[in-house]
């Protein structure tokens, strides 16, 4: 299948990059001679992006055209569900109806909405229950490539299916080609194609999670994508796999990483020239084709060793290169998130704990086993992971008190030592941080996130401003351990 034409724009051509505009810019630029001042954030005339979900069963042909369609969990009928694409300082309206067979609900992940919009069934909205609807309404605050899931059964939910693009675009968009959104999905299919049941497996929970046999770009199995030699890319990754990390190396090519979790950093290089995701991580990357016509280069995912595999093929078209250089990409503007006082700001210690050790003993012991729903938590994996010693019982948050209470308005410090033999990307919702230090040392680009991979015995240090008031859900984004108990709430107040 050539991926191009599931992949929205084609390729725009004999257009000098220097006269390229977006259309957005165009009309803003239209907007702007009228009024005869610039756009500001945040003015008073946003428009409202309204639109309408359906969550239930769907057919999609994500093995491709060799296999039977798949029934998935969806939203309106396509894996990933509608792209939903705004401009920063725009409203967004979601009316969101129930038609699958359990509750749900859906959070935005990463965006710094208020409370009563994030999605969390029981401590920020009961869940929607079959056949009922919910309203979402926020602003979003700040440009960048977000997404949406379920926070409602999620090792299922998000594994039949449910995920979607967000995106915030920059008021000045930075100048590309084309600006591309893959979504990468992780399936565990069977033969025929169906999704493998088994959800909630308590062996795998306590591991690295249920990672899938099948990865997909936009819902599909893809094997080419096409480019034209001299084109730019603004290639937008989200990692919408319930457990799998990626780290992806684009042969022959030099991405160049311009935001992690929609929030801008320096342009640089990745460690290795590979990009790393861990589950709800997103990247946005330049990537500039400058490759000769009729040419091809793999992607490809090395992250678990002895386990590497050809994502998709870059195929260059015969066309002649649109041009054959291009200048540094220019920096995108800054988000608004409060800078955090680092030298004054109090400091937390979490530790996560728990999972399968090397020699198969389960980590915490039976006292924390036992202190959190005992045997039953055992079976059904709900105490099997911690954060500070607290596991959240069986994905349920009602009765949760927070693991940490913080001051609206303060900065904080969160030291994060993960004392397990396992991954962890840890989200916190409400709000980015900054990813100040690893096993003790600064990072080199302080970069702003809202999950954090942290690789087994390995430490973090996140600082952040605690701005937004609520309870928000601090936890593992590897599925299975949120719902094996790797979830807390931490409260603004
Ligand atoms: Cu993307 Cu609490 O989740
Ligand atoms: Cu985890």
């Amino acid at each position: 299948m050539d991926f191009t034409s599931a992949a929205g724009a084609g390729v725009e051509d004999s257009v000098a990059f220097a006269n390229l505009v977006s259309r957005r810019s165009l009309l803003l630029a239209g907007g702007g001679a009228i009024a005869g001042m610039a756009f500001p954030v945040g003015r008073g005339w946003a428009d409202t992006v309204e639109r309408n979900l359906v969550a239930g069963p769907g057919r999609i042909a994500l093995a491709g055209e060799d296999y039977p369609k798949t029934v998935v969990w969806c939203y309106s009928g396509s894996v990933p569900g509608p792209e939903i694409r705004l401009r920063q300082g725009d409203r967004v309206r979601v009316v969101i109806e129930n038609r699958l067979p359990e509750d749900t609900t859906i959070h935005w992940h990463g965006v710094r909405v208020p409370s009563a919009m994030d999605g969390a069934p029981y401590v920020t909205q009961p869940p929607i229950q079959p056949k009922a609807s919910f309203t979402y309404e926020f602003t979003a605050p700040d440009a960048g490539t977000y997404w949406y899931h379920p926070h409602d059964h999620s090792s299922e939910q998000v594994g039949r299916g449910l995920m979607g693009a967000f995106i915030v675009e920059e008021t000045s968009p930075l100048k590309v080609d084309r600006d591309i959104v893959w979504v990468l999905g992780d399936w565990r299919l069977k033969e025929d194609a169906s999704i493998a049941g088994g959800f909630d497996n308590p062996m795998e929970m306590s591991m690295a999670g249920r990672i899938g046999n099948t990865v997909t770009i936009n819902g599909r199995v893809a094997d080419r994508f096409t480019v034209r030699s001299g084109e730019r890319i603004r290639l937008r990754l989200i990692n919408a796999a319930p457990a799998r990390i990626f780290g992806l190396e684009f042969k022959g090519h030099s991405p160049l990483v311009i935001a992690l979790d929609g929030q801008p950093i320096e342009p640089h290089t990745p460690a290795g020239g590979r990009v790393v995701l861990g589950p709800a991580m997103r990247a946005d990357l330049v990537l500039d084709m400058m490759g000769e016509p009729g040419r091809s280069a793999a992607v490809i995912d090395t992250f678990y060793e002895g386990l590497s595999y050809k994502l998709v093929e870059l195929r260059y078209s015969n066309e002649p290169p649109l041009r054959t250089q291009l200048p540094a990409p220019t920096k995108l503007p800054l988000n608004t998130m409060p800078e955090p006082d680092i030298a004054n700001a109090q400091r937390h210690d979490v530790t996560l704990t728990g999972g399968m050790m090397g020699g198969m003993r389960m980590g915490g012991g039976m006292g924390g086993m036992m202190g959190n729903g005992g045997m039953r938590g055992m079976m059904t994996g709900g105490s099997m992971w911690a954060i500070n010693g607290v596991a959240m019982p069986d994905d349920d948050m009602a009765h949760m008190k927070p693991v940490l209470t913080l001051a609206r308005g303060k900065s904080y410090v969160l030291a994060i030592d993960n004392q397990t033999a396992w991954y962890h990307p840890i989200h916190l919702h409400g709000h980015s941080f900054r990813v100040i230090t690893r096993n003790g040392k600064p990072t080199r680009y302080r970069e702003w996130r809202d999950t954090v991979l942290i690789p087994p015995r390995e430490r973090a240090e996140i600082a952040f401003v605690a701005d937004n008031p609520g309870d928000w859900m601090f936890h593992c984004h590897i599925l299975d351990h949120q719902e094996g108990g790797m979830m807390s709430i931490i409260r603004v107040t």
